[in-house]
């Protein structure tokens, strides 16, 4: 009964509103509290955000602490740099994965650990169905239909959710997050799906007397090529950046959506630990360890960097621009200063 009234209300609502006003719904929040709020399963115990912002457990430990102040940041720079609060559009939610078990919500960036936090939402959400998270193999845990994004629900949906849920994102060197694209996408033999669709573009319009095979199979295309097509204007006139090479400003709207944990790829063991903890999760699935993160990956992007044009290194660095100041990243030390 009460879920087709939702689904009525919903419908109507869609016919009229195409855009979502975040915190700016035209139900109450009482009215959205009324119709979805059982949709929460963990009613008996605290939500993850109100275990995040309940300051008993928390307090003084350097962990809040230091989530804290990334938020605050976050929000100057934010502040900063957008004149304008823009509203956001069910399209801009399609990167959101939503848990609506521990009321959770992940804002997934390639590059970024992103299949090991995809396994962990689907034992968060499988009701039992996987334990650990290494069992669901890579390519699984990235096919649509076994997660839901925000984009999904109706407009009242998502706005409890949005006010209500836990929201997460993780994040990394923007240049290292690149360097990584680049190399799983155009230096392996295996990704014709890329060479085929970005590669041969690339390689037309930004090689010189290029070969006919290379045109052809668009399988051997340079870092310093893959700048070149970032930088052009033409690219993103065309068409928004492929989600492997897409600023994090742009996929997850930082400034719009408001992250109550950020975190990073450099400290990836202790931020997925914190996210676990908050949610209860602790004992119940465990963030896959990777061998990776020892290895520092700034060398690497270094010597990636290290032949690139110094006018190509100022434009990609202003293309970035936003995802070092959020995240508080530094102007790597190896870009040419002037
Ligand atoms: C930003 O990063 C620097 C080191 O690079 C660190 O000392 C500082 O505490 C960080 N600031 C915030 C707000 O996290």
């Amino acid at each position: 009964m009460r879920k087709s009234k939702v689904m009525v209300l919903a419908g109507c609502l869609g016919s009229f509103i195409l855009v979502i006003f975040y915190f700016q719904s035209s139900l109450s929040p009482a009215a959205e509290e009324r119709i979805l709020g059982n949709i929460w399963h963990g009613k008996s115990r605290r939500t993850p955000l109100q275990a995040l912002y309940d300051s008993e457990q928390f307090e003084q430990s350097t962990v809040q602490m230091t989530h804290q102040r990334r938020r605050d940041l976050l929000d100057s720079v934010c502040k900063m740099y957008t004149r304008k609060r823009r509203v956001l559009t069910p399209d801009d939610l399609k990167h959101l994965i939503v848990d609506d078990t521990h009321g959770l919500l992940y804002c997934y960036v390639p590059k970024v650990a992103c299949t090991n936090w995809k396994r962990v939402m689907m034992v968060l959400t499988g009701q039992g169905k996987y334990r650990d998270p290494l069992q669901i193999p890579a390519h699984e845990a990235h096919i649509p239909a076994n997660l839901r994004t925000l984009s999904e629900f109706s407009t009242p949906e998502i706005n409890y959710r949005l006010r209500n849920y836990l929201k997460f994102v993780f994040v990394r060197e923007p240049f290292e997050r690149l360097v990584s694209a680049y190399r799983n996408k155009f230096t392996r033999q295996y990704n014709t799906a890329f060479h085929k669709r970005y590669g041969t573009k690339i390689i037309k319009r930004h090689r010189r007397n290029p070969t006919l095979k290379a045109l052809e199979n668009g399988d051997d295309v340079k870092f310093e090529e893959f700048l070149y097509y970032l930088v052009d204007p033409r690219t993103q006139h065309e068409e928004p950046f492929n989600e492997h090479w897409e600023r994090v400003h742009s996929l997850c709207h930082p400034c719009i959506i408001h992250y109550d944990v950020i975190g990073k790829y450099e400290t990836l063991a202790e931020d997925a630990n914190y996210v676990l903890q908050l949610i209860g999760a602790k004992g119940t699935v465990e963030f896959p360890s990777s061998s990776k993160t020892t290895i520092t990956t700034d060398d690497m992007a270094a010597k990636f960097f290290e032949n690139v044009n110094v006018f190509y290194q100022k434009r990609l660095f202003n293309l970035y621009k936003m995802d070092f100041l959020l995240f508080n990243y530094s102007v790597p030390s190896y870009l040419h200063k002037h």
